[in-house]
């Protein structure tokens, strides 16, 4: 198959990648490398089978030149990150909300199928977990600019659905915060990068508010193969699904159990909210997925636990972060 990875060059994307030129396809990847890095794909420079642009999915005419020639395209890029949102919201929201209505759009035109990530984000501060495809959405006031990610990608879905609606094969995933290898070092969207660097460094582990707030933190390789099953099974077309472990943690839990694997001396410090994202910051206090649409329709349950997923994280951050 030939398939088009927008965002190819992020966390999640390069190891789409990996697993799709594995099993034969002809990759091609658009990502402007905004939070993206070549060293993520560096090592399929050059193979027959990957080819890359440096350019926006803003770029309609380039974009435009070969979805026509795809089989599949998987649309993962995005501003994405709480604190990249809160610094530029207006490009962030041009990102999500236009950028994926020209690649809907042409996917569209061309009649591709395409699989949309989303997040979960998309639930907001609801508080009745498990959260279910068809929940209610929980959201702050407009004043408060984190919400605009979630609206972003929310009206992202309206956008596929309304095309799965006229008969695209389309499918949506929302991604529960996912970890592993490649993780970037700024940790501008990931508590886990940002734990494990401070772990490494020596420095204090800080951890936002009181710590009591959970994820469900979700290996690198599940969050691939929860993603490639929806661009694959009959059953995904018009359909969204959570993809993420539903092994529920604390962050005071995840700084302990960083700490403890990584053999640091940091302390673990809590620090308020307004410190990092200034006064009025909301959060998500519990956020788990129900896993129950994903294994009942496409087979997918995740497998890889916490510990067994950060030790090979941690490997491979003590090798390229910088010390
Ligand atoms: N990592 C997670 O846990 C998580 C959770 C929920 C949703 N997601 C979603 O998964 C997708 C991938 O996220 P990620 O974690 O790999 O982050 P990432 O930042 O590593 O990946 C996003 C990629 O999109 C690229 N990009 C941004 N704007 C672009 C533009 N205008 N044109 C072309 N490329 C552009 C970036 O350079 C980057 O490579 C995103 O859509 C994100 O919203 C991720």
């Amino acid at each position: 198959m030939r398939v088009l990875v927008t965002g190819g060059a992020g966390y999640i994307g390069s190891h789409l990648v990996d697993a799709l030129i594995k099993r034969g396809d002809e990759v091609l990847v658009i990502d402007n490398l905004s939070t993206g890095r070549i060293e993520n794909v560096r090592h399929l420079l050059g193979h027959p089978a990957f080819h890359f642009i440096n350019d926006s999915i803003l770029n309609e005419p380039l974009l435009e030149r070969f979805i026509p020639s795809m089989d599949l395209v998987f649309h993962l890029a995005a501003a994405v990150g709480v604190r990249n949102i809160l610094h530029d919201p207006l490009a962030a929201i041009n990102t999500n909300v236009r950028g994926t209505e020209v690649v809907l759009g042409l996917a569209f035109k061309y009649w591709k199928r395409l699989v949309l990530a989303s997040s979960s984000e998309i639930y907001g501060k609801a508080s009745h977990v498990p959260f279910r495809e068809d929940d209610d959405r929980v959201l702050g006031s407009t004043g408060v600019a984190r919400w605009s990610y979630s609206m972003s990608k929310a009206i992202d879905e309206h956008f596929a659905f309304a095309y799965a609606a006229k008969g695209l094969p389309i499918s949506i995933v929302r991604y529960f915060n996912s970890y592993g290898p490649r993780l970037d070092e700024r940790g501008y969207g990931s508590v886990v990068a940002n734990f494990i660097r401070q772990a490494l460094r020596g420095d204090p582990i800080t951890v936002h508010g009181d710590g009591k707030q959970t994820r469900c933190f979700t290996y690198i390789e599940d969050t691939v193969a929860g993603t490639l099953l929806a661009g694959e099974a009959k059953e995904a077309v018009g359909e969204v699904f959570n993809i993420g472990s539903t092994s529920e943690t604390s962050i005071l839990g995840l700084a302990e159990t960083i700490k403890r694997l990584a053999r640091s001396k940091s302390p673990v410090r809590f620090d308020p909210y307004e410190a990092y994202y200034g006064e009025g910051f909301e959060d998500t206090r519990r956020r788990v997925p129900s896993a129950d649409k994903a294994k009942r329709r496409l087979g997918f349950t995740p497998r890889v636990d916490l510990e067994a997923g950060l030790k090979k994280t941690i490997v491979w951050c003590r090798e390229h972060f910088a010390r």
